[in-house]
């Protein structure tokens, strides 16, 4: 990290917007916290505060519960032909790629990822997942049944659910408002949306398009706040259909509580501690260059990091040190920094978290084959490390570190593998590197797994269903599948004699 480099110039847009209020999005107006309390988003990159938001709690929960409710049951929204709320979402599309550095810009900012990763990955794939769901919203059909029982004509309506409450994480602000927006609004439900505490400022200028595209007041409401308050207040609300998580599998569990009161459907993108499987027979140079991102992208701080690197013993050695030698080469600095390739991690809490694995991983006997300790300085900076000599009884291999940390473990033949790949409490991603296309294939159908790279790695399309098996989650997101989250079906039986 040096002092002088120079940054990324400012976008007038972006200077305005962060001296500007940042208030709740609650029907349409945007108002201040009913507590009138508000609390500060800081610049990981620095440490330094970026602007001041209203805190919302349980009483402005409740707030926008009950704009959303209208709008859903009696507002202009419930009577918008299926075309032109599609025409809304492309249009906010529009706007958002319009605003494409400026996005980019408040994400870094926020979040602390690099400005030139934040441009062309969250902001286009936001507005590719937006455009992917207005396309939906006019195909969104029941069937019709051939029934038995005569003189009767049977179909199926396939409704919104209503209601929607969604809590989002801080790794990839914008893109998870919208994972979470477009199959709400393609499908007529209503939403409340509330963004992680460290990272409130994308979904806010997006609350801003969002009205500046026609949206009706109370289609989506946004309640920046605590998870302990907001986030909990918004997961018990009865007046809530259905909620729909991204974050930590701890609190996916609290969700689980929460809802139970009203039985509200409840959908979940939790944790992960994926595998990532290179066999001698792979393209080996394009298999550690695709490992090290696969671990390194997003800082680790990506629910799918490829986080356990799985080597076949006798490349062991020669993968490793090539993965190591990536991580040398990633340059870490601030996100506004042209040249940076690894910005801070997203908060001091991060920061303490992920330190705490490297320390119980040196305890424990692992060996760092590169990195392994925070970068001094202001700045929540962590260097991309790969640790070696582990077992998989260790912290380090079981749990989620959510940071730039990679455990490499050897292995001897495709069954002694899937089982180690398979020995998790979680099933979100597994990678797969090798030139044998049926091994790849047999594998892909055993590993335990919502998504399975083969010679790729975090790879994500709107129109590719996404989620977790076992602890990782409830349900997908985006493709046609994330469809059936926010609807249900209606049966209607008609006598026709
Ligand atoms: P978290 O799960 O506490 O936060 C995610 C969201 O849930 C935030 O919007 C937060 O305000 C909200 N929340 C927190 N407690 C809540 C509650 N009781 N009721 C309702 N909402 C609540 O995650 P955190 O603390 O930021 O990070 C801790 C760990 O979680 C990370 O180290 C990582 O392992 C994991 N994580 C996983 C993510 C994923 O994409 N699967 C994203 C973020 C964190
Ligand atoms: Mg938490």
């Amino acid at each position: 990290m040096s002092a002088t480099i120079s940054s990324v110039q400012m976008e007038a847009p972006v200077v305005d917007f962060l001296k500007a209020p940042k208030k709740l999005l609650i029907d349409g107006t945007w108002v201040e916290a009913a507590s009138g309390k508000t609390f500060g988003t800081y610049n990981p990159a620095t440490g330094e505060a970026l602007a001041t938001v209203a805190e919302g709690d349980a009483e402005d929960i409740d707030r926008a519960v009950k704009a959303a409710r209208r709008a859903f049951d009696s507002g202009p929204w419930s009577r918008m032909t299926p075309s032109n709320r599609g025409q809304l979402i492309w249009r906010l599309a529009d706007l958002l790629e319009q605003h494409l550095d400026e996005f980019a810009q408040i994400e870094t900012l926020d979040n602390g990822k690099p400005f030139s990763v934040a441009r062309v990955a969250d902001v286009p794939l936001a507005v590719d997942l937006f455009r992917y769901m207005a396309g939906w919203a006019t195909k969104v059909t029941g069937e019709t049944i051939p029934l038995s029982t005569g003189g009767h004509f049977g179909y199926t309506l396939r409704e919104p659910v209503g209601v929607v409450g969604q809590i989002i994480p801080w790794n990839f602000p914008l893109l998870m408002a919208a994972w979470k927006l477009g199959p709400a609004l393609a499908t007529g439900c209503t939403v409340v949306l509330k963004p992680a505490e460290q990272t409130p400022l994308s979904a806010l200028r997006l609350g801003e398009l969002i009205m500046e595209a026609g949206f009706p007041g109370g289609v989506v409401n946004i309640v920046p706040g605590f998870g302990e308050t907001a986030g909990a207040a918004l997961a018990a609300h009865p007046n809530v259909d259905k909620i729909a998580f991204t974050g930590s599998t701890e609190v996916g569990k609290l969700i689980v509580q929460a809802a139970s009161g009203n039985l509200k459907k409840v959908s979940l993108e939790l944790g992960g501690k994926s595998p990532n499987i290179v066999f001698r027979d792979a393209d080996i140079d394009a298999a550690i260059a695709g490992s090290a991102r696969a671990i390194f992208f997003n800082h680790g701080q990506c629910c799918t990091a490829g986080s356990r690197l799985l080597i076949e013993q006798s490349i062991f050695d020669q993968v490793v040190e090539g993965v190591a030698a990536e991580a040398k080469k990633i340059k870490v600095g601030p996100g506004l920094s042209p040249d940076t390739d690894m910005g801070p991690l997203v908060s001091e809490e991060q920061l303490s978290r992920v330190c705490g694995y490297l320390e119980s991983g040196f305890a424990e006997g692992a060996r760092a084959a590169a990195g392994g300790k925070k970068v001094n300085g202001p700045g929540y900076f962590v260097q991309p490390t790969v640790l070696t000599d582990t077992n998989p009884n260790m912290k380090v291999c079981r749990e989620e570190i959510f940071g730039p940390v990679l455990v490499a473990i050897p292995f001897r033949d495709p069954e002694e593998v899937l089982s180690t790949a398979n020995n998790s409490i979680y099933g979100l991603a597994a990678g797969i590197w090798t030139r044998d296309v049926g091994k790849a294939h047999l594998l892909a159908s055993r590993l335990r797994a919502g998504t399975v790279w083969i010679n790729c790695y975090n790879v994500f399309d709107a129109a590719l269903p996404f989620g977790g098996y076992k602890q990782s989650g409830w349900g997908r997101e985006m493709g046609r599948e994330v469809l059936d989250l926010y609807t249900q079906v209606k049966s209607v039986c008609v006598a026709i004699n």
